[in-house]
């Protein structure tokens, strides 16, 4: 096997090469705005070797991504009993999809979808002032990274205030079945803001390590979350974190894995690496098209699959 670094090489050049590259999101405007040439990769060993290829130091809207690090830090503040409120089922349906919840309660199938992250946002919220919320977000990826330089874009959060028509009306229904605890303009905005949170390839894969590493952050041996608590997200973002793509993703690439309308995907090879990708240009399922292709061509060429 050739070594991990000309593997993630040979795949950035791939991947400039790629003709088909998706379609950018249109429906945030600063997103709209992105290059859709773009193609970032990092792989972050456990040993700690990083592997950094094309745009993988251009900080991009991580948005559904920060899912993750929002459920990592509900779970450490109210346990297990977050899952009265969400389920651990993949849903089948758009990550912005509303119909289920009609007929479920309020109870969104995940926390991985837009629903489900909205009660996460709303749990973050308890006790906090929204900012209060929204500042302890950011310190616990900037932490995990070790890197104080990642930042919340002001510009995103706005424009996803401005056109969040459909997180309004899931907010909304939610509060109806009483599965939402304060106003939903509070919850919303910690939302748009975990959502904005701009970070680079580099930045991410060291934010995921702790799953990598059975929940320690290798840089302090600190424990981030129990091991099977690490496991645990890993299951989800097997089963749900790619929206209706999941089984695709799983069938493809075959590891653990979130992604987000930016493009990104955080992916986790468990014991072996950190790794994410970021191509703006998205496949039918809002999905990154050339992201999940390099993850596909990098377990292929690695072995990584946990399958
Ligand atoms: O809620 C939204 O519309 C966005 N802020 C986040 C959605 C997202 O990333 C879905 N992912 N594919």
């Amino acid at each position: 096997m050739p070594d991990i670094a000309t593997i993630v090489r040979e795949i950035a050049e791939e991947m400039a090469a790629a003709p088909d590259r998706g379609q950018v999101a249109t429906y945030i405007p600063p997103l709209a705005a992105v290059s859709p040439r773009r193609f970032g990769m990092a792989v972050i060993e456990a040993d700690g070797t990083a592997h950094l290829a094309g745009d993988a130091e251009a900080p991009f809207s991580i948005q559904s991504v920060s899912k993750v690090f929002a459920l990592t830090l509900a779970l450490g503040k109210v346990g297990d009993q977050l899952w009265q409120r969400v389920g651990r089922e993949p849903s089948g349906s758009a990550f912005n999809s509303i119909v289920q919840l009609e007929t479920e309660s309020g109870i969104p199938r995940n926390p991985f979808i837009n629903a489900g992250a909205i009660v996460v946002a709303d749990m973050l919220l308890a006790g906090h002032a929204p900012r209060e919320a929204i500042g302890e977000i950011l310190r616990f990826v900037r932490a995990l990274a070790g890197d104080d330089t990642i930042f919340i874009d002001e510009a995103v959060a706005r424009a996803e205030q401005e056109t969040g028509y459909r997180n309004a009306a899931l907010a909304n229904y939610m509060h109806a079945f009483g599965n939402l605890a304060h106003p939903i303009e509070r919850t919303l905005g910690v939302y748009f803001h975990q959502c904005a949170l701009a970070m680079s390839c580099r930045q991410l894969a060291l934010a995921g390590r702790y799953l990598m590493a059975r929940g320690r952050n290798p840089d302090t041996g600190f424990s981030i979350v129990s091991p099977q608590r690490a496991r645990r997200i890993n299951a989800l973002m097997m089963t749900c974190g790619h929206y209706d793509g999941s089984g695709e993703f799983a069938y493809r690439v075959g590891l653990p894995g979130k992604s987000g309308v930016g493009g990104g995907i955080l992916a986790v090879a468990p014991g072996k690496a950190s790794i994410a990708v970021w191509s703006p240009g998205l496949n039918e399922r809002g999905n990154s098209l050339l992201g999940t292709l390099a993850l596909e061509r990098l377990v292929q060429r690695t072995g990584w699959s946990v399958f």
